[in-house]
């Protein structure tokens, strides 16, 4: 096995009922004056956030209720938020939703206990993270982001479309609560926008840079094949019906795990398809998961023969494929047309155009390459390195109809 570090300090607490926890929770970090971030209005329409807000307050915290971030969480909102945690003394934050919540959470964790730090300028873009953070709990009502245990959290920039990752440890929630029938009021089109970020989060792990010194990491990929065969045949179900108990809890579990790390321990990240998807979301503000099954098809057909064994493998393990008769190219290629007519099958776009934003022209795939490469200043991916024509190539596979 390869060696590696695996860090996963957040409290779950799963079931039915996990957001009630939400008073103990923070007593027990010793905090006092909750700052409570939402969404748009599912939240309020569900009656959730009242629930919570008189819930906290029953057990003697103070709140500050705070609404509106956006899908692709906007940096002005967290500057917004920012100051109201300031001005309250929150000493927890606590985000009701899913990524776009967590994740400026997060931001605002940071930014809160260190007044002195612009969090794009000094934090985000130079990527340093100060010592003092407050502490972020979660109640999550999507299951997709996987920020509810991962390190990462992602904003955009809204002056200059930029969508940019921060990644340490210390941003990882303190405690996540896990209730599945918070989920049961999601859309469909966000039920299989979740299907795919959660499957993209360990395929993205699983793809890694191809060594012939004969040394695996059998777990990693067994927990990885069964993560995914898990959300592929319960995001089937969930996509028919968000009221399914089962199938939603097996969704949110498995976001979590896919990514805290585990399904990737001991490999190189890939996250190509997440930094192609990136840009998408910036330039045209679509949803995230459905950002990433618009790539993934034009990123592993061009990335078959860095290690066309890797492919043949998940069609077999993943896809239950027979081998028989097929070199490892060809049962790769029907593992990549697999992924696709999944993907298809839960409506998700698979081409650009699929996403509403018409055929691109030739200025624009080369705006979105150049913007990947961060303005020329990187390359992209492990499994196969990615440069600005590479990236270039990719987009534009993507783009027909
Ligand atoms: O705003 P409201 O009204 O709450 O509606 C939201 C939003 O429109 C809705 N929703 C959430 N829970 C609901 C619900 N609607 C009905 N019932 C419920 N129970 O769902 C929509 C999407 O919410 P969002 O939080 O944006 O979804 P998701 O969890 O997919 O998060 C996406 C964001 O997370 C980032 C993405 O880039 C994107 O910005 N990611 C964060 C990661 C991380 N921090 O580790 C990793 C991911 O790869 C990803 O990049
Ligand atoms: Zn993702």
């Amino acid at each position: 096995m390869r060696s590696f570090e695996f860090y996963t300090p957040t409290r779950v607490i799963f079931g039915r009922g996990a957001e009630e926890q939400a008073g103990a929770q923070a007593k027990a970090l010793g905090c006092s004056r909750v700052l409570v971030l939402y969404g748009g209005h599912s939240a309020v329409k569900s009656g959730l956030l009242d629930r919570v807000v008189s819930g906290l307050e029953r057990d003697g915290l103070a709140c500050h209720a705070l609404g509106g971030v956006q899908p692709n969480p906007r940096l002005s909102l967290v500057y917004e938020a920012i100051r109201q945690a300031i001005e309250f003394q929150a000493d927890l934050i606590l985000a009701i939703g899913g990524g776009s919540v967590i994740d400026t959470a997060k931001a605002v964790s940071i930014g809160a206990a260190n007044p002195d730090l612009d969090v794009w300028k000094d934090v985000w873009l130079k990527k340093f993270v100060p010592e003092k953070i407050l502490p972020v709990g979660v109640i999550l009502t999507i299951s997709a982001a996987g920020s509810e245990t991962s390190d990462s959290a992602v904003l955009t920039n809204d002056e200059t479309h930029e969508k940019r990752g921060l990644n340490t440890d210390r941003q990882r929630p303190k405690f996540a609560l896990m209730n599945p029938e918070l989920t049961f009021t999601l859309p469909r089109f966000q039920v299989t926008c979740g299907v795919v970020d959660i499957m993209m989060h360990t395929l993205d792990r699983y793809f890694n840079p191809p060594k012939d010194d004969g040394v695996a990491n059998n777990v990693t990929d067994e927990l990885a094949e069964g993560l995914l065969r898990t959300v592929i045949a319960n995001g089937r179900v969930a996509a028919r019906d968000s009221h399914d108990y089962q199938a939603m809890s097996e969704l949110m579990w498995a976001g979590s795990l896919s990514h805290n790390n585990l399904t990737g321990l001991g490999g190189v990240k890939d996250f190509s398809v997440h930094q192609l998807g990136h840009e998408l979301s910036a330039m045209f503000d679509v949803a995230h998961g459905a950002s990433l099954s618009a790539v993934w098809d034009s990123w592993a057909t061009c990335c078959l023969d860095t290690d066309p064994a890797r492919f043949a493998r998940l069609g077999e393990k993943v896809w239950g494929l027979n081998p028989e008769g097929k070199s490892e190219r060809e049962l790769g290629l029907e593992a990549i047309a697999a992924t696709r007519e999944y993907f298809r099958s839960l409506d998700m776009p698979v081409t650009l155009p699929e996403l509403g934003i018409g055929v691109l022209t030739e200025e624009q795939l080369e705006e979105l390459a150049w913007r990947c490469t961060f303005y020329g200043k990187r390359k992209v991916g492990a499994f196969r390195v990615l440069d600005r024509d590479d990236l270039l190539a990719i987009y534009r596979m993507a783009n027909h109809t």
